[in-house]
């Protein structure tokens, strides 16, 4: 089983900055910090309407990370304002999600079986341009399906469904995680790497973490909310010592 790898998303560094119209904190000091304390890649979701990563953000990422020499995982709408940025910026990866103005985060994953053209066009440029490409989708075998005839490398699953309910206390979350491992499972076979992300806390990271296929998690909001009471570093020390746990734990 490979090594897990562990990508911070600073978004919400910037939500916060945000809130008073002040310069910090800043996002970028934090993918700084984030870099040393042991992430092995930076994520940030520049949105159409700019609620907390800016365009000057992202390029001082993409600039900090190349200098770092780790990964920066742009994540976008497949719009072409966006698909412009992306060519212009040329992160390492690209992370396609929907967007929808009035959500207060990404709710779920693309309909690739509806939007297949207009992905499969954008998912060519940026292979062309040595773009790493994953599309962020649902625990559904259609969408995983979608995604590979769609020409994507990479696939990273919604665990939004299941860390809900585990935070509820809803006896579906079992039968949620079963449905994630079998996406898992059918993403690999088609030769598609496993990533994974959404919600992911302490407390549901070691399951996650433990699905074999799942070869890198992206953490936000929960990592930059414990921040305020522990600091960054330890934040992200704590996550990652939870995912070598659970790992270990899967391996014997
Ligand atoms: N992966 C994707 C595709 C996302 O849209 C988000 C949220 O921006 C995350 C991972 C991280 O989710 P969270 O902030 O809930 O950890």
């Amino acid at each position: 089983m490979s090594r897990l790898r562990l990508g911070v998303n600073v978004d919400h560094v910037a939500t916060l900055r945000n809130a008073r119209g002040a310069d910090y904190p800043d996002p970028v000091r934090a993918a700084d910090l984030a870099m040393a304390s042991g992430a092995d890649g930076i994520t940030a979701h520049l949105r159409e309407d700019r609620r907390h990563i800016s365009d000057q953000d992202i390029e001082a990422l993409a600039k900090l990370t190349r200098q770092r020499g780790i990964p920066l995982n742009f994540e976008m709408a497949v719009t072409p304002e966006m698909e412009a940025i992306c060519l212009a910026l040329r992160p390492q990866a690209a992370c396609l999600v929907p967007e929808r103005r009035e959500e207060v985060t990404t709710e779920g994953g693309l309909d690739l079986v509806g939007g297949h053209n207009r992905i499969a066009s954008s998912v060519q440029k940026f292979f062309e341009a040595g773009i790493r490409v994953s599309c962020f989708v649902d625990a559904d075998i259609a969408q995983i399906a979608a995604a590979k005839s769609a020409g994507v490398q990479v696939v990273e699953l919604t665990t939004g469904p299941y860390c809900d309910a585990v935070r509820a206390g809803n006896p579906e979350a079992a039968e949620l995680l079963k449905i994630l491992c079998a996406a898992a499972a059918e993403a690999e076979r088609l030769g598609l790497e496993v990533h994974a992300g959404h919600g992911i806390d302490y407390e549901t990271v070691g399951s996650i973490a433990a699905i074999p296929q799942v070869v890198e998690l992206n953490i936000g909001h929960f990592l930059i909310g414990e921040s305020v009471f522990v600091g960054l570093s330890t934040a992200i020390s704590r996550m990652r010592h939870l995912m070598n746990a659970a790992r270990a734990g899967a391996l014997t």
